[in-house]
This record gives structure tokens, C-alpha cells and sequence, in this order.
């Protein structure tokens, strides 16, 4: 059956807006996580610590770090390519650490500027330092359906990142649809192929909404047991080196999707949409979640 409760990671103070444009004030990055933490998430993915010559928009991840109003029983995430990256992100004390790999080469070389193999070097000695320190290690994987520049992604290209990953000892993984064109039975595909080297409970499901499949790829997983995935309030979002890709499926459409089957969340989907709104008015356009548009109508 269907997974009773589900843990949602709202990435999109990160996701979300790397790719904006206009500078977003660490005060409002903050505030939007705050929002979050009120509306009852229990995950938040933060920042990144990357180079601000590649991702302008996460130059002040160390400042947003330190503004959060830390709460004990809510985990934040930071998103780290290589060991200068960890040291800078060690200091704001992350509970979580994301190292970011890609199933389909191009991606990884336009995305971090290196072979996938070399990528795995890379976190090699950045998933050890983060267990030396008793922080955990997420493994995000891109494009494990499609590749903005090789297009269609094997099952096969996802199982190998997987298992290069299981081996340099990452505690989880992300199957991430980056360009949001996976199709619901291409999603469980590249499910299955990560649960050869993870336990479902270790998998989460990652769905860009650019092709509007999101939501159905977010049930897709939920039939193969997943409970855990990443959205982004108000839809927000897009990667710099993923062109036309939009946001993440929006976290207000999941959740009102989940409520309505019957499965928790532990959100209150009312100030999730306060959250949404709050941080569409602050970049001057409207919200892409639908759910969080009609509930604000009401
Ligand atoms: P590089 O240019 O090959 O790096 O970039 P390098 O090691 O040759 O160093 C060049 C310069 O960058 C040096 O400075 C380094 O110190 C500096 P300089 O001597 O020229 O002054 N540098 C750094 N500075 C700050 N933080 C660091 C860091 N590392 C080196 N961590 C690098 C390689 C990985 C750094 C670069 O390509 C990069 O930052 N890429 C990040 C791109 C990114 O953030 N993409 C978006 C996130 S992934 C994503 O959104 C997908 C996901 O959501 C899942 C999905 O949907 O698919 C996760
Ligand atoms: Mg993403």
C-alpha cells in the first residue's frame, strides 16, 4: 500500500532561488525559512556552498546560515561539491551535507565541471570528513530521466551513479528529474534501478514540474513506497545549467495532493501557502504552485 506519512525537504530557499536573477537579501532568504520552519517543515534545504562565480545567488550562504532561528527538531541541508566547499560549510554547522552528482556526463561537466568519476573522487573525502563529524550525507543525482544535453538517460546510467555512490558511503540519495521531463513509469524505472544499491527508505524523489508531470511522478513513487521527497514552495526555482527548466513541483500541490489521500505530512498547508506568497510577492510575480493560487483565492 501507500506510505501513511511522507517527510517533505522544502528546497527552495536553495533550488529555488539560485537561478534568480535579482538579488534576494539574506534577510529574506531567512525569513522564507522561518516561514517554512512555522508552516511545520521539518526539512530544509538551506543554501549551497559553491563557487559564488558559478551561483551569484548563493554568495551569502554562510550570512543566511547563521541568521536562521535554528529549531533542535528541524534537520538543514547545504549543498557541497568538494572539500573547500565542505570546510566553508562546516562552520554553520549543517545537519545535513548534499554532495550533487549527475547520471548523464555532460550534466556533471557543465554542472561541476568535472567527469562523473572524478565527481565521486571529489566526495570521497568530503562524505568521510561530514561522518567525522557526525553530519549526514545526502547524494543528489541529476537528470536520472533526461539530460538537457543528451536527452533520454538508461536506467542503467542511473544504477551506476548509484552504486558509486552507495560506494564512497553517502546515506542517501535523491533521484532528481532535473528537466522535468520524466513520465511516470520512466520515473519508477529510475527508482527501481537506485533501490539495487538503497533501501526505498533511503530514496528520495526530486521532480522538476517543466513538462507539468511532477505531481504524477510524485504518486508514481509513492506507489513504489518512497515517502520521502523534495518541492519547492510556490514552485520556485530552475538550474542555471539546466536552460527552461522551471521550479520544483511546488510543495503546496504536493501536500494538498497528499492531504487529500489521507497521508501526512505534518504541514499546515494554510501558512505553507502564507510561505508561498510571502516569497512571490517579495520576487514580484505570482506563485507557480496551483494549489497555493486557489487556496489564496478562497
Ligand atoms: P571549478 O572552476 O572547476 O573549480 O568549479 P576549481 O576547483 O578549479 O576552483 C576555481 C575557483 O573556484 C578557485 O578560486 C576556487 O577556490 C573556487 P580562485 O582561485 O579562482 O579565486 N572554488 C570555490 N569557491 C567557493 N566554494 C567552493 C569552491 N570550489 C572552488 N565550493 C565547482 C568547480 C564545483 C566549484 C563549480 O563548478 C561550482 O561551484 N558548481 C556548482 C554549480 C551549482 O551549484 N549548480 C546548481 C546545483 S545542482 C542542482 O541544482 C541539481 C539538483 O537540484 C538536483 C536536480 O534537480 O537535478 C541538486
Ligand atoms: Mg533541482
Amino acid at each position: 500500500g501507500l506510505p501513511s506519512k511522507v517527510k517533505i525537504i522544502d528546497v527552495g530557499p536553495r533550488d529555488g532561488l539560485q537561478n534568480e536573477k535579482q538579488v534576494v537579501p539574506a534577510e529574506v532568504k531567512t525569513h522564507l525559512v522561518h516561514l517554512l520552519q512555522e508552516a511545520g517543515l521539518r526539512e530544509i534545504e538551506v543554501t549551497s556552498f559553491v563557487s559564488p562565480k558559478w551561483v551569484p545567488q548563493m554568495a551569502d550562504n554562510a550570512q543566511v546560515m547563521q541568521a536562521i532561528a535554528r529549531r533542535a527538531d528541524i534537520e538543514y541541508s547545504v549543498l557541497v561539491p568538494n572539500m573547500k566547499g565542505f570546510e566553508a560549510a562546516v562552520a554553520s554547522r549543517p545537519d545535513e551535507i548534499v554532495v550533487f552528482a549527475s547520471a548523464s556526463e555532460s550534466f556533471s561537466q557543465k554542472n561541476i565541471n568535472c567527469s562523473i568519476a572524478e565527481s565521486i573522487e571529489r566526495f570521497a573525502p568530503v562524505v568521510q570528513a561530514a561522518h567525522a563529524q557526525g553530519i549526514r550525507v545526502r547524494g543528489a543525482m541529476s537528470c536520472t530521466v533526461g539530460c538537457p544535453y543528451e536527452g533520454d538517460i538508461a536506467p542503467a546510467q542511473v544504477e551506476s551513479l548509484a552504486r558509486l555512490l552507495r560506494g564512497v558511503g553517502v546515506d542517501r540519495v535523491d533521484v532528481a528529474d532535473t528537466i522535468g521531463v520524466g513520465t511516470p513509469l520512466k520515473i519508477q524505472r529510475a527508482l527501481e534501478a537506485t533501490f539495487k544499491h538503497f533501501g526505498v527508505d533511503q530514496v528520495s524523489g526530486h521532480f522538476h514540474d517543466t513538462y507539468g508531470q511532477a505531481i504524477g511522478n510524485t504518486l508514481a513513487a509513492l506507489e513504489l513506497g518512497v515517502w520521502n521527497f523534495q518541492s519547492s514552495v510556490a514552485g520556485l526555482g530552475g538550474c542555471p545549467y539546466a536552460k527552461g527548466a522551471t521550479g520544483n513541483v511546488a510543495t503546496e500541490d504536493v501536500v494538498f495532493m497528499l492531504h487529500g489521500m489521507g497521508i501526512d505530512t505534518g504541514i499546515d498547508l494554510d501558512r505553507l501557502v502564507d510561505a508561498g506568497l510571502y516569497i512571490s510577492a517579495q520576487l514580484g510575480r505570482p506563485s507557480s504552485s496551483r494549489a497555493g493560487t486557489a487556496i489564496a483565492k478562497k
